[in-house]
């Protein structure tokens, strides 16, 4: 086993499927407030709907979540007895800003230096994502969200700000969470919903677009508020393999990476690849680039790749095979691999994979940023819950990653994803849970939020203290 001595073991959330308080201490609306649970929740968040307010009767599952902001320090208390070295979480933009823009919320200011705090006095690193599916309502309904340019300098000082503010909390920076999902939720991936009869394509490439230069200024910004700063771009990741040795299928494959890693070819290398000028003219798009845009991503690439992984996907050439459930990313079902209770395909061989060919891509330090096994745990009757299911994802899903190690694949570290259990962010629901830590809370919102340790918190435990020898 190959693991660094260094390496960042810890655990993932997010602000908007973790925090609640959605309006406590000044914060403003954001994207993820107005997506309700249950059969609404999909037209918003592909943009078809466009949420001006809240619907009567509908369940909100970010407003109350599992009330991280108010359960931090017995959160970051447990993560600490687990041994973690990192922990991921971002911050909410609309609590430091909650017209997105404007005058700054002190109090945010004040919650998330007090929780970095927290962390850094158990030594644990905080790695920290400036937007995780959670655009400010404010630039929603001023700008239209991203498809408006004036996003850029929203984003920039809103990043500016957060360096500043937590300078020597927070050295590990993520800018965009999935940047890649906007193309396939680009509601609550990045605050777009569209206008009959648009070209949809045109105005999610163009929003990319922004949020590339975008964060191409927050790592320059970054760098100099401090050079010790490191800046990730953050991938949905998951190679596409062809169904078949059928051409049409390689090609297919090759294509559906493509689709995914133009923004992280352009946030590494630092400029859109050749390929992409054949995606924009088959889709009719025509990206409004400005004067001094193309230097901007030249001269400020990320310092490492980071990327999420729950699954490998799968192209075919043939219509009539059958796709996956519930995925984000279409993909056809791989008859080799198992799903979990979602659907979502178990390839542990998919993890080495991906990450020997964004490392042969990229040449630049990789780190997992979500991974785990979304499932339904009971509680029995002596209060124990035995997710042995996650013990032996998550096992398997190491190992790949020691292979890959040993294969020459540089990688920083592996933060699993909800570390203590959460909203989920594709269907809303509290009964898929990832954490090592259970949540007393129910799908209709019930329950006392309770933190229970589940069998996996001990074996967590265990691996990190012998540095990934002891599965
Ligand atoms: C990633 C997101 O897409 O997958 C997380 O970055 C999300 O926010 C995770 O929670 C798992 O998906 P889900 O729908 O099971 O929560």
């Amino acid at each position: 086993m190959s693991f660094p001595k260094n390496f960042l073991w810890g655990g993932a959330i997010a602000a908007n499927q973790a925090e609640g308080a959605y309006l406590e201490d000044g914060k403003g609306l954001t994207t993820v407030d107005m997506i309700p649970h249950g059969e609404k929740r999909m037209y918003v968040k592909l943009g078809d709907m466009y949420p001006v307010e809240m619907m009567e009767g509908e369940n909100y599952p970010s407003h109350e979540a599992i009330d991280f902001y108010h359960h931090y320090k017995e959160d970051i208390a447990l993560f600490a007895q687990m041994g973690f070295k990192c922990f991921r979480t971002s911050i909410s933009w609309a609590r430091i800003y909650p017209d997105g823009e404007g005058q700054v919320n002190e109090a945010g200011i004040a919650f998330y230096k007090s929780m970095f705090e927290e962390c850094r006095r158990y030594g644990i690193e905080p790695l920290v994502t400036l937007c995780h599916f959670d655009v400010p309502m404010a630039l929603v309904n001023k700008y239209g969200s991203f498809r408006s340019r004036e996003m850029i300098e929203c984003f920039t000082r809103y990043a500016r700000t957060c360096f500043e503010a937590f300078d020597g909390l927070v050295k590990y920076w993520l800018t965009f969470n999935e940047i890649n999902i906007l193309l396939h939720s680009p509601f609550s991936g990045a605050g777009i919903s569209f206008k009959p009869g648009e070209n949809r394509e045109q105005v999610k490439y163009q929003a990319a677009h922004h949020e590339l230069v975008a964060s191409a200024l927050a790592t320059k910004i970054a760098h100099e508020v401090n050079p010790q700063n490191m800046v990730g771009c953050m991938l949905a990741g998951g190679q596409f393999y062809p169904y078949s040795c059928n051409p049409e299928d390689v090609w297919l494959a090759m294509n559906k990476d493509r689709e995914n890693l133009m923004f992280i070819d352009v946030q590494t290398r630092g400029y859109y690849p050749s390929y992409s000028q054949r995606i924009f003219k088959e889709k009719g798009i025509v990206l409004d680039i400005q004067e001094g845009d193309l230097d901007i991503l030249k001269q400020y690439p990320v310092d490492f790749v980071s990327f999420s992984y729950y699954q490998s996907r799968c192209a075919s050439s043939d219509p009539t095979l059958m796709p996956t459930d519930g995925n984000v990313v279409k993909s056809v079902k791989n008859p080799y691999l198992k799903t979990s209770d979602w659907g979502w395909q178990i390839d542990p061989l998919g993890l080495r994979i991906t990450l020997n060919a964004l490392y042969d891509r990229y040449q630049k330090p990789l780190f997992i940023v979500e991974n785990g096994l979304g499932a339904k745990d009971v509680i029995e009757e002596d209060g124990t819950i035995q997710d042995d299911y996650r013990i032996d994802y998550l096992r398997e899903h190491i190992k790949a990653m020691s292979d890959a190690i040993d294969d020459g694949v540089d990688l920083m570290g592996y933060t699993t994803w909800g570390c203590i259990d959460l909203v989920a962010a594709s269907t809303g629901e509290m009964s898929k849970r990832y954490g090592f830590i259970y949540v007393d809370k129910d799908d209709e919102g019930h329950g006392t939020l309770k933190r229970m340790k589940k069998k996996s918190f001990d074996w967590y435990k265990k691996v990190i203290e012998s540095n990934g020898e002891d599965l």
